[in-house]
């Protein structure tokens, strides 16, 4: 099964359709601050690629259910399960107060325990970093995630980190199916079995196992401060990283940071049922209705989401010319260094997709 998922992120492989009709329905979350400019940004530059989908917009605001717990609305819910494809903009979440992030509980729903994040160098956008390649793969449903938090007495509280061997092993066959797919030669579990011997011990021993069922894929285990250290000294040490949720999510915020941060990095959850793709930057409440915000991180998680649904011409077109575009320094926006409006950038992307296609 994992094998069928990673294909489906590779461009043009033959595979059975998902879908029958022609254009095929995508549920788009356009999310809060500047989620909804970005959202209407990659809208757009899909319609200049007349790209074959049809969006299916839903608003994820949470609502109080029959137990008195705020959660997400049934229509998204539906219209997820309906779709099986989604494309997310930010969520805000309340730190420490108010509902659970939303973020989480869209994941959490629809299963979606793999999050697969690309960092490449953009060719003409120079960084301290010169051609960075690395995958993280991100246990996305449990770990340091599982949100299992109590008191004990006033003054301790307790986290548990759950780690099952089924997300394990599921992730960990995911990260060697995607390597051996995408024609990379390793993968790195990383992991702190040293200290938490237990929940990352079990984790590496999953990864060990999936190991030997792919022979052809390197494999060597790294703890996670010492990939920390590497990482920043010379990126190209890596290849494909496989971890548990919350080194995860720190490990591919740093490999980001390689390439031009989170503006312009993909991202996309993928599951047995589905898969949602999303900008992993905040809502930048900041600059949110003025046109400032960089489309980037949705657009090349909407590719992302192209090729996953097999329409791996389309994502080639706008992932050219989002990469031409970025590299002319007067289109870049504000986070790129450049004062490029969002629309500005979007309409230079739509122009080289439409004498493109
Ligand atoms: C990410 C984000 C989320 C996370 C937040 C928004 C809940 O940082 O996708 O990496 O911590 O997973
Ligand atoms: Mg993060």
């Amino acid at each position: 099964m994992a094998a069928q998922l990673v294909r489906r992120l590779v461009t043009g492989l033959p595979l059975n359709r998902l879908y029958s009709s022609e254009a095929r329905k995508v549920t788009i979350i356009p999310g809060d601050g500047i989620g909804p400019e970005i959202s209407t940004a990659v809208q757009k530059i899909f319609a200049a690629a007349k790209v074959p989908i049809e969006w299916e917009s839903v608003d994820v605001t949470p609502v109080r259910g029959p137990d008195g717990k705020f959660g997400i609305p049934q229509e998204a819910i539906d219209s997820v399960n309906r779709n099986k494809v989604g494309l997310k903009g930010p969520l805000m979440t309340p730190v420490g107060k108010g509902h659970r992030s939303l973020n989480l509980a869209l994941r959490k729903e629809f299963n979606l325990y793999a999050n697969v994040r690309p960092c490449r160098s953009l060719e003409g956008y120079e960084t301290l970093y010169d051609h960075v390649d690395v995958v993280t793969i991100r246990e996305n449903t449990e770990g340091e995630y599982s949100g299992i938090e109590h008191e004990i007495v006033a003054g301790v509280v307790q986290s548990i980190k759950l780690i099952t061997e089924e997300a394990s092993r599921r992730v960990a066959e995911f990260a060697f199916q995607y390597a051996k797919d995408n024609g990379r030669h390793k993968v790195t579990a990383v992991h702190k079995a040293n200290i938490m011997r237990m929940s990352d011990g079990l984790f590496l021993h999953c990864c060990r196992e999936a190991a030997e069922k792919f022979p052809e894929v390197q494999f060597e285990e790294r703890y996670l401060d010492t990939v920390c250290l590497n990482m920043v000294q010379d990126p190209n040490k890596y290849d494909v990283l496989v971890m548990p949720n919350l080194y995860g999510d720190i490990l591919s915020d740093m490999c980001a940071g390689l390439v031009g941060g989170l503006g312009l990095t993909p991202s996309g959850n993928i599951g047995l049922n589905g898969a949602l793709f999303e900008s992993v930057h905040g809502t930048a409440p900041d600059i949110a209705g003025q046109d400032k915000a960089n489309p980037t991180a949705l657009l090349l998680s909407a590719v992302m989401m192209l090729r996953y649904m097999e329409l791996g011409t389309h994502a080639d077109t706008i992932e050219r010319a989002c990469f031409a575009t970025i590299k002319e320094p007067q289109f870049r926006t504000g986070d790129l260094g450049g004062s490029a409006s969002c629309s500005r950038y979007t309409d230079e992307i739509c122009r080289k997709v439409q004498s493109s296609v």
